[in-house]
């Protein structure tokens, strides 16, 4: 059912330093920031041959992000990305086989513009997955 590996995404202390790092030291191709208020972030995707960085900064007081650095403050991996094409059956197959949704259940648009849904990291090995139709 998942397709290719959409992005991994890092939420960041210091989104300037960690945007500087992947452009100057790892020598990537990294993009413009952009805030996300439905999602709570600030985002950079970082475009490499094969898939996406997206570097994650928390944007506002209620930002999901803030916890996870309150436990993580050098930052840390917060969640993969993979593709579906039908998020809706994705969803609708998933719950069939235990797994707990995120949130209301239904699609948010995310950051690409395409609806993504996120799936309870304790049902998946203790990794946050968001899936995105592509
Ligand atoms: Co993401």
């Amino acid at each position: 059912m998942i397709g290719r590996l959409n992005h991994v995404a890092i939420a960041v202390p210091d989104l300037e330093a960690a945007a500087d790092q992947y452009r100057n030291a790892l020598g990537a191709k990294v993009g413009a920031p952009q805030d996300e208020p439905d999602h709570g972030v600030t985002v950079i995707f970082i475009e490499l041959p094969n898939t996406k960085i997206e570097l994650l900064y928390p944007m506002g007081e209620d930002s999901p992000i803030n916890g996870f650095l309150a436990k993580n403050p050098t930052g840390g991996i917060h969640h993969v990305c993979y593709e579906v094409d039908d998020i809706l059956a994705a969803r609708d197959h998933l719950k069939e086989q235990g797994a707990r949704v995120l949130g209301s259940g239904e699609p948010k648009i995310g950051a690409h513009g395409k609806p993504v849904l996120f799936l309870h990291p304790k049902d998946f090995n203790g990794c946050l997955v968001e899936l995105e139709e592509v």
